[in-house]
C-alpha cells in the first residue's frame, strides 16, 4: 500500500522519527501494540519497522529510526527521505503482541527497541492494566520519544535509565525480574546483548518461557554464517525434487536459483517471513525469531538464515 511521509521529526541524537499517512486521507489499517511494518526502499531494499504510536489511531503510522552507519542501508535510506515523499509499505503485522490475560506486565526497552515498547505502554495505559515500563538508553541525548514518558498516563508507569548515570541509578534487573509471578508477562526489545543480559536473567530466576516475549531490534549476532559450514540438501515434499544447498549460500537462496522462490523480508532471521515447515531432517537454527520451545520441536525454520545439521531436511513446499 502507499503512504506519504507527513512529518519527520529529530527525536534524540541520531534517531528521527517518520510519521505515514494515506496520501488521500483515507483510515489506515487497524494495528495492535508490538506490529510492525515492512518499507520498501529503494534498491529492493525491504526494512521492519515497530510502529510506535497509540494503536487507536487510525490516521497515521509513527515509526521510529537510528541512523546506524554499519547496518546495510535501510536506516540511511529512511534518513534521507523527505518530507512528502511516498513510500510503498505492507500492512501492519504483529509478531509481538501482548497477552491479555496478564495480571501484570513487565516492559523493557533497549535503545530503539523502545518503540514497539512504548506502542505497548500507550495500550495498556488506555486499557487501565497494570504495568511497568523500563528504558535503559546510552545518554539522555540518545533516549527517544522521552516526552512521551511524561505524558500523565505513562509517566507513573515508566522508568529512564542512562549508562552515564551513577550505578545505583541504573537498571537493577533483579529487583525488576526476581519474582516471577505465573500471571505476569514480560516483553523485550533491544539489541541483541540487552535482550540476551535479560533473557539470562529471566533464566536464572525461574521465568516460565511462555511469559516471557521479545523482539531482536537489528541484525543479530546469531546468524553470521560460520566458515564451519557445509553443503546440504532441501527436498520439496511436494514432488521429491532435491535441491543442492552451498557451503556459502543460504535456504532461501538455493530455492530460488532451483526457481522455487519463497517470500522473504529481512533476510536476517528476525522478522518471520519465511517461516517454513520441516518434515524430516534436523534445522540448524541461526535465526532470533523462534521460542526455544519452537527450536526444540525442529518443525519450523527460517530458511533465509537457518541450515540443517542432517545431511538432507525435507521442507513442506
Ligand atoms: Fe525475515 Fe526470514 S525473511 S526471518
Amino acid at each position: 500500500m502507499k503512504v506519504q511521509l507527513i512529518r519527520k521529526t529529530e527525536v534524540a541524537r541520531d534517531i528521527l522519527s517518520f510519521e505515514l499517512a494515506d496520501p488521500t486521507g483515507a483510515a489506515l489499517p487497524a494495528f495492535s501494540a508490538g506490529a510492525h511494518i515492512d518499507v520498501m526502499l529503494a534498491d529492493g531494499l525491504v526494512r521492519q519497522y515497530s510502529l510506535c504510536n497509540d494503536p487507536r489511531e487510525t490516521h497515521r503510522y509513527v515509526l521510529g529510526v537510528l541512523r546506524e552507519p554499519s547496518s546495510r542501508g535501510g536506516s540511511t535510506a529512511m534518513h534521507a527521505l523527505r518530507e512528502g515523499a511516498l513510500l510503498d509499505i505492507s500492512e501492519p503485522r504483529n509478531h509481538f503482541p501482548l497477552a491479555h490475560d496478564a495480571a501484570h506486565s513487565i516492559l523493557l526497552a533497549g535503545g530503539i527497541g523502545v518503540t514497539p515498547i512504548l506502542c505497548m505502554a500507550e495500550r495498556l495505559a488506555h486499557a487501565g492494566a497494570s504495568f511497568e515500563l523500563h528504558y535503559c538508553s546510552r545518554e539522555p541525548q540518545r533516549a527517544a520519544f522521552r516526552e512521551r514518558f511524561d505524558a500523565p498516563h505513562l509517566e507513573p508507569h515508566s522508568r529512564l535509565y542512562f549508562d552515564t548515570a551513577p550505578v545505583h541509578e541504573r537498571l537493577d534487573l533483579e529487583r525488576v525480574l526476581a519474582m516471577p509471578a505465573a500471571d505476569t508477562h514480560l516483553y523485550v526489545c533491544g539489541p541483541a546483548g540487552f535482550i540476551d543480559f535479560v533473557l539470562d536473567a529471566t533464566r536464572r530466576f525461574g521465568w516460565r518461557s511462555g511469559s516471557v516475549h521479545r523482539e531482536y531490534f537489528g541484525a543479530p549476532a546469531v546468524k553470521a554464517a560460520h566458515d564451519a559450514d557445509g553443503p546440504f540438501q532441501v527436498q520439496l515434499a511436494s514432488s521429491g525434487r532435491i535441491v543442492e544447498v552451498a557451503a556459502t549460500q543460504s535456504i532461501a537462496a538455493a530455492l530460488e536459483q532451483a526457481g522455487v522462490a519463497i517470500a522473504t523480508s529481512c533476510e536476517q532471521g528476525v522478522c518471520g517471513t519465511c517461516l517454513t515447515r520441516v518434515l524430516a531432517g534436523e534445522p540448524d537454527h541461526r535465526d532470533v525469531y523462534l521460542t526455544d520451545e519452537e527450536r526444540a520441536a525442529n518443525a519450523q525454520l527460517l530458511p533465509c538464515c537457518s541450515r540443517s545439521k542432517s545431511p538432507l531436511l525435507v521442507l513442506d513446499l
